[in-house]
This record gives structure tokens, sequence and C-alpha cells, in this order.
């Protein structure tokens, strides 16, 4: 795991933005696991502005998102379809075609959560992960005590994270129990994992993930065992840390070849 505290949300964006632009440049059909929250809305601008005024190109770029609410339709507005579509989509030359997002309305949602990894796993897998984190230390929507070897299924969240996302409904009543979310096996076989993380209310859950012992009752720790896992974070989000000095001087004596922008 590679820890880099950057002075603030928009220079850690700006970074993250950077290593993905340079994969798809490497790689035009890279595949891209992408993620919703306030935490990568400046990433995307990044990207947004990239497309526009550095012809990055995503015309052969396939997307897969974590997560959606179970019984919200792509026009419902705090649906991630939607989320994805207003913060990126919408913005980018992405085919429609081959950008998904689990499907909130699947009359069978078993079956429809065995297709998404099917169609996962025909892309050829996920060349990196985009993760934001809950304030529980959850992944995607995968909550405390998800298995660790867990795959694209129905969750039931938390009563926090029902609280932390009624921000984007019109009362917390509305916010569903139920989500589907890719699984922590299935974001654990992505080839690199791009985890970021910004401000105070993020400082717990990032200690335990990045410094506690890897358990489910803190899903993001599994990424502990991930051979390619970066987080981004800012000075805020950094404050619970023990390391942050190793993190720093790692990440400002890099060798050139392994430098990251
Ligand atoms: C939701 C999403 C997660 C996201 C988390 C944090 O629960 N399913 O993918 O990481 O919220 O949200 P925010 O970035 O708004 O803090």
């Amino acid at each position: 795991m590679e820890v880099i505290i950057q002075s603030s949300q928009e220079n850690a964006s700006v970074l993250a933005a950077q290593m993905v632009a340079r994969l798809i440049r490497s790689k035009p059909e890279a595949v891209l696991g992408l993620a919703t929250g306030s935490t990568p809305l400046p990433f995307y601008r990044e990207l947004i502005r990239m497309h526009r005024e550095e012809a990055l190109d995503f015309s052969a770029v396939t997307t897969f998102n974590l997560d959606e609410y179970v019984g919200l339709g792509p026009r419902h507005p705090a649906s991630y379809y939607r989320f994805m579509q207003e913060n990126l989509f919408e913005h980018i030359n992405i085919r429609p075609e081959l950008a998904f997002i689990p499907d909130g309305m699947a009359s069978d949602v078993p079956a429809s959560c065995l297709e998404y990894e099917a169609r996962i796993r025909d892309a050829g897998g996920l060349d990196v992960q985009i993760l934001g984190i809950g304030s529980d230390g959850h992944i995607g929507f995968n909550e405390p005590i998800s298995s660790l070897a867990s795959r694209t299924r129905i969750k039931t969240l938390t009563p926090r994270t029902r609280l932390d996302n009624a921000r984007y409904f019109a009362t917390p009543e509305e916010v569903p129990h139920h989500v589907i979310t890719m699984g922590i096996g299935t974001i654990m076989e992505a080839r690199q994992v791009l985890l970021m993380g910004f401000g105070a209310n993020k400082a717990d859950a990032l200690a335990a993930a990045i410094e506690g012992p890897v358990s489910a009752q803190v899903p993001a720790s599994v990424l502990q065992f991930h051979p390619r896992a970066h987080v981004l974070i800012d000075e805020a989000a950094s404050g619970k840390l023990q390391r942050t000095e190793y993190y720093r001087h790692v990440f400002n004596n890099k060798p050139v070849w392994q430098q990251v922008s």
C-alpha cells in the first residue's frame, strides 16, 4: 500500500487523474472501476478538463460503477446512474454502451449481480478501481462484516451510512435500505486500486484501514493485501495516522521511473 498525503483534496485529485490519464493513454481500451459520492468529484472534474483541453480520449474505455441503490431508477436524482451522467459521462466521449452501473431496478437481483460479474470478466477485468471510503470504513457499499471474499450482491445499509448519505435525498427516510454493490473480492481483483479520502471525518476510518489490523469490521483494511493500492488523502484525513513522516519520505524520494506524475 502506498499512502500519498497532499496539501488539499484538489491536489490529490489531480494526481489521481494523472495516474488514470496515464493508464488510458497507454491502454486506450482500459477498464475503469468508478465510484460515487463527494470524494471523487474534483477527480472527475480534472478528467473532464483533460478530455477538453488535452484530448484525453475515452472512446474505447469501459467503466463499471461500484454500486447503486435498490429501487432507484436512472431518473431518480439520487441514483448513482444519474450522478455519473451529470458528473462525468455527459462531459466526456465515453460510449454509453460501455459504461456499466448495477441495475437498481432489476427484477431478479441475484441474476443481475451474476451478470454484472460476468461483464467485468468479459471486459478483461478492471485495470483500476477508484474508491472512496465510508466513515465506517466501507468501500463501495460493503459495510462492516462484509465477507472479504464477497462478489457483487445485495447489501443492507447501516443506519450510519443511511444518515451519511441522507444529504442526497429530500428526507432521510427516503434513503433506501438496500443496495447492490461490487463485492470486496471483486474489488480486490482490480489490477490497481486508487482510494481517495478527504477531510477530518474520514481520519478514523483511514487510520483503521491503513494502520489497523485487516478485518471485516473495517472493509477498506483488506487493501493491505492488494499488491498495487494507492491511498490519496489530504492533511485533514491524515490526522490519525502514526507513520505520516514515512509516507511523505517515500513519496518525496521515489526513483524517477516510479514517480506518479
Ligand atoms: C457511499 C458510496 C461509497 C463512498 C461513500 C463516501 O456510501 N457508496 O462508494 O465512498 O459514500 O461518500 P463521500 O465521498 O460522499 O464521503
